[in-house]
């Protein structure tokens, strides 16, 4: 009874949720007996973890654009959902490059549409808006970033969210604060990695994609170092900051970083060379090196998770060979194992994740 079962018999209105987070986040509320209502521009790629596990077939699914204002409008006055996640927006540093302005107008008007919609809303409901670690101005610094620290960042994709966030303030201070029936909360977390992800330019994909097909995967930045984290840490996270603000826990219209563990941050060519470990094959011929990163990168964002630590007892479950193992074994049951029930096996991932988290006495698993 996860979450203390705020979300069963709710109606949960989340924003691409045809996309990676957005299909493992519908699951786990469908699995929770949440009613799921998706709103999102399309399913993002092919194959897709929203196909794959047959997820039409379990939640009511609209097409639309999110910036489209009145049409979201609509949807949210038509389904009256008791809760809203934002997660809808061009979620790819490299797009951005290539589609500065769509990724703008995606990540700060889509933005702005849902905080209108939920202008408009005269019932009870949690909003959760997510927004990412690259909001925050990145100097480059050692430090893990905290929630005060400025926001905005140098790249397109960065502005974008630094910019997504001031919108979400300016209409919270403007507007919703004064609303005695919303309830919103802002988290940002950093790259997550998980079963299911298809995007372009994501090392898994480049590695799953090779792994299955008996190639060797090319790596551009072998020695860039990331703190890998599993796509159902922030949403543990998500669904923590969603309950406790409903039962009133924590205080209205903040922000929440969540982060990995310190341990987990390792080189891209470890990562590539235990998934390949775990898939069965030759560790020390999985990769070829390539070694030539096409844009600015930055290096070094590092998340301070004090704050979720301190008021939602929340912190990260996994460690990191749970990660390489759940990844190395959802894909290798899409690849290799054809007829492998794949809505089944995302379940299984969710239930032993959260009897981990049962075991490291986190209260949202109580
Ligand atoms: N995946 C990560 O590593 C990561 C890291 C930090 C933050 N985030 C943030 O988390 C959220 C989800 O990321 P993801 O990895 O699941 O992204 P994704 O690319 O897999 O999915 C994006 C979703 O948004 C929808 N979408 C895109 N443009 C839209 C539009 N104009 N109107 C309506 N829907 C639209 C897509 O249809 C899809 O459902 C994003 O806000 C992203 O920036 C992701």
């Amino acid at each position: 009874m996860a979450f203390n079962n705020i979300y069963k018999g709710k109606k949960v209105l989340i924003t691409g949720n045809t996309g990676f987070k957005g299909t493992w986040l519908s699951t786990w509320l469908h699995s929770l007996g949440a009613d799921v209502y998706g709103y999102s521009l399309s399913i993002p790629t092919s194959p897709s973890m929203y196909e794959a596990i047959g997820l039409s077939e379990k939640i009511h699914q609209h097409y639309g654009d999110i910036r489209n204002k009145d049409e979201f409008n609509d949807y949210v006055q038509k389904v009256k959902p008791d809760f809203i996640i934002h997660l809808a927006a061009q979620a790819l540093v490299l797009t951005s490059y290539k589609e500065p302005f769509d990724t703008i107008t995606t990540n700060v008007i889509g933005t702005a549409a849902v905080c209108d919609a939920i202008r408009n809303i005269r019932w009870n409901c949690t909003c959760i808006l997510i927004t990412s670690d690259k909001a925050y101005d990145n100097v480059e610094w050692i430090w893990g970033y905290r929630e005060t620290d400025r926001l905005g960042g140098k790249d397109i994709y960065s502005g974008s969210k630094g910019a997504a966030e001031l919108v979400i303030k300016s209409y919270w201070y403007s507007f919703i604060k004064e609303m005695p029936n919303i309830k919103l909360g802002v988290t940002r977390a950093g790259n997550v990695i998980g079963g299911g992800d298809w995007a372009k330019d994501r090392i898994i994909v480049d590695c799953v994609k090779a792994f299955s097909k008996g190639e060797t995967v090319e790596i551009r930045s072998p020695k860039a170092t990331r703190p890998w984290q599993h796509v159902l840490e922030p949403l543990s996270g998500y669904l923590t900051l969603g309950q406790f603000l409903t039962e009133g826990k924590v205080d209205n219209g903040e922000a929440y970083n969540f982060g990995p563990r310190a341990e987990q941050t390792k080189t891209v060519f470890q990562l590539v060379q235990d998934l390949a470990e775990r898939w069965g094959l030759d560790k020390d011929k999985a990769a070829e090196l390539t070694g030539n990163s096409p844009f600015h990168e930055a290096t070094l964002l590092k998340l301070n998770c004090d704050k979720a630590l301190a008021y939602l007892h929340w912190h990260s479950t996994l460690h990191y060979e749970d990660c390489v193992n759940f990844i190395a074994d959802w894909y290798r049951a899409f690849y290799v194992d054809k007829d492998k029930d794949m809505y089944q096996l995302t379940l299984d991932q969710i239930n032993t994740y959260v009897k981990k988290a049962q075991g490291e006495n986190l209260e949202w698993a109580k």
